[in-house]
């Protein structure tokens, strides 16, 4: 999506080879404009998926996945990672490890908001080592729905999520593609390095 990647080359800062700082527009500022048109680039690359539900997870996934929600007129789910005060029965859960964070996450939905007759699309800002997406993939199993599709904004490509999730057979489409983030530079996949 050339929108978003000039947005990415123009307000992206590389803090090293492996992240990307994108707080004036995704993690921290939301520009509502792009996550329009981000939603809008999700609902027609999934339209002809039978899509009910998105799910996404908190807190950056929720713009994105909102968005998409609006366009594909479908509910959108967002998983915790801390325990609500008013949820606590029937909550499918599942364990998420950050390589990055070097933690482990419970994160949970409540078994309401899904069923075995759900096409879920799952949305994400960032796929880096797909931990997030894979606890987002067990949930919707435990529902007995069926995950139709996962789409990422921004996906590191050099790291290993991207392979791993089309390995088990999901489709993924995501709307940035960065190969490389050496030498303070953002490169995309199929751009030559400059
Ligand atoms: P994984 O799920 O693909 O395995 O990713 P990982 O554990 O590495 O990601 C942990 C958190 O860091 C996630 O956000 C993820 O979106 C974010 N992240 C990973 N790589 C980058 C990057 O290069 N740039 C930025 N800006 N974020 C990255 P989170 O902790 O769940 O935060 P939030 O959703 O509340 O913002
Ligand atoms: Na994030
Ligand atoms: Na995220």
């Amino acid at each position: 999506m050339k929108l978003l990647e000039q947005r990415i080359k123009k307000d992206g800062k590389v803090l090293s080879n492996q992240v990307l700082k994108v707080d004036s527009f995704l993690n921290h500022q939301v520009d509502p404009q792009l996550m329009m048109e981000i939603g809008k680039e999700f609902s027609k690359r999934f339209a002809d998926e039978g899509i009910t539900k998105i799910v996404t997870i908190e807190s950056s996934g929720i713009a994105p996945a909102v968005m998409t929600g609006l366009y594909m007129n479908v509910p959108v789910v967002f998983a915790r990672k801390r325990k609500s005060l008013t949820l606590s029965e029937g909550l499918l859960t599942a364990s998420v490890h950050s390589f990055t964070k070097n933690v482990t996450n419970e994160i949970s939905v409540s078994q309401n908001y899904l069923n075995k007759e759900d096409k879920v699309l799952i949305i994400d800002d960032f796929l880096a080592n797909g931990q997030a997406a894979l606890g987002l993939i067990h949930i919707v199993q435990q529902s007995g729905a069926q995950v139709a599709g996962i789409g990422i904004v921004i996906e590191k490509s050099f790291q290993d999520g991207a392979e791993m999730l089309e390995k088990l057979g999901y489709r993924v489409e995501s709307l940035a593609r960065i190969s490389s983030l050496e030498n303070g530079k953002v490169t995309f996949k199929g751009q030559k390095a400059e």
